[in-house]
């Protein structure tokens, strides 16, 4: 039975930030962003919008599209979650309607836990082939302002619909995995900001991409040649380019890496240039922005992707484009979010970094800023209120 995702949608905040202008107050040159670590823009969450508001809009076009009936799990992937006890996405269960038939659980494992969640739904739908699973990652990349990590935070959300005989990827069953107890990035429970070793978080990286490539390799016996695009988690797009470099190099490949990485790795990269990390949602995002860019049909082909999050576990793991696989995709829709965002300044992305959610229990309602199809309204006796955006 070949399960995978039917469906995926993409969302990232209404506002963002030119990352020339976070240069020249950094007193930067702009070159270490665009061409040392590749990004360009990113995505600022207003604040009323969060994890759940994102998730939401993300899923939002799926089930407009195929309603939601047979959706009865939900597995909500995120860094960046909102409550130590209810799962982000029971917030989301009431704002998209979703069938009380359901179940919903939260999943962390810094940005991995989307790939867990993805094959957890593949796994579920396959043993049940009539039900239909939801998988959300949703993340907003926080690092201290003026730190090393600042260019590379980000927000932005990923929903997948995963079905049987899905529309767009059929999940091979094979897998390599690689996990290490290390710290190379880490939030504990009382930081709003992530910490982390910047250099060696991007050498565990590299190790684990190394190690779960070997083993995927070892058990399918396929070679880098049988796949037609990679696609790899994207802290900053740089990273991934290193990471199919790193493969390269590791099977003795000497000449034309760089023209390798261009054509198999970076029409995935486009969209994380212009929001920055989304964590749990960044693999996810290469992959939809693949599907939507792509200068070639991927119908039959095959797609690698690597997963890492970190402290860390990396899996590397495949899947098999579904002929007419473009009559199912969002591109429109995601032209015109990554379009249409408004950019702030330094000082107004300052402020709204510096803005805290009340913790007093006192009622509030948040001002309203530009959001997707739904907002944060506010916080009533230490709960968060969500509305529908009119
Ligand atoms: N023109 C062109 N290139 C320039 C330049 C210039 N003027 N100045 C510097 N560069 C290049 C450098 O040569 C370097 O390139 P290489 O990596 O190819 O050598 C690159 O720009 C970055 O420069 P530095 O190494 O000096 O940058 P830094 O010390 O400021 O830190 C970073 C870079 C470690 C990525 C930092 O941004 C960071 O800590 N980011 C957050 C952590 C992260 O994303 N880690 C990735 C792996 S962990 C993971 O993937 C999980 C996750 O999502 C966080």
């Amino acid at each position: 039975m070949n399960a995978g995702i039917d469906r995926i949608s993409f969302y990232t905040s209404r506002y963002c930030l030119d990352l020339k202008d976070l240069a020249e107050a950094r007193g930067v040159d702009w070159n270490k962003y665009s061409i040392g670590i590749g990004q360009e823009v990113m995505g600022i969450p207003p604040p009323d919008e969060d994890i759940v508001t994102m998730a939401a809009s993300a899923a939002k076009p799926i089930i407009d599209e195929v309603g939601v009936e047979g959706i009865d799990l939900v597995l909500f992937a995120t860094e960046s979650s909102i409550d130590q006890s209810k799962s982000a996405g029971l917030f989301l269960h009431s704002l998209l309607g979703l069938q009380s038939r359901c179940r919903l659980v939260e999943l962390k494992q810094a940005c991995y836990s989307g790939t867990i969640a993805l094959r957890m739904a593949a796994l579920a739908v396959a043993a049940s082939p009539k039900s239909k699973a939801l998988v959300l990652t949703s993340d907003i990349a926080r690092y201290e302002l003026g730190s090393p990590g600042e260019p590379t935070q980000g927000c932005g959300a990923v929903a997948m619909l995963v079905t049987a005989d899905p529309s767009l990827l059929s999940l091979d069953p094979e897998y390599g995995v690689h996990a290490e107890d290390v710290m190379d990035f880490w939030r504990p429970n009382y930081r709003d900001e992530a910490l982390v070793d910047g250099k060696y978080s991007t050498r565990i990286y590299l190790n684990s991409v190394s190690q779960s490539w070997n083993q995927y390799a070892e058990i399918t016996g396929r070679t880098l040649d049988d796949f037609a695009r990679c696609c790899y988690h994207i802290p900053f797009t740089n990273m991934a380019a290193k990471a199919h470099d790193r493969l390269l190099k590791n099977a003795g490949i000497i000449e034309g890496r760089k023209e390798i990485i261009e054509s198999k790795v970076r029409e995935s990269l486009a969209y994380n240039r212009i929001t920055g990390n989304t964590y749990s949602a960044s693999l996810y995002e290469g992959l939809t922005c693949l599907f939507d860019t792509a200068s070639e049909p991927l119908d039959d082909k095959r797609i690698g992707l690597f997963s890492y999050g970190s402290g860390s576990v990396g899996e590397f793991f495949s899947g098999v484009v579904t002929p007419g696989y473009r009559d199912s995709l969002y591109t429109a829709k995601h032209k015109s979010v990554l379009e249409t965002r408004t950019m702030v300044s330094v000082q107004q992305y300052e402020d709204i970094f510096n803005l805290n959610i009340p913790t007093d229990g006192w009622d509030y309602r948040f001002g309203e800023y530009q959001t997707g199809s739904f907002r944060l309204a506010g916080m009533h006796a230490h709960k968060r209120m969500y509305e529908a955006v009119s």
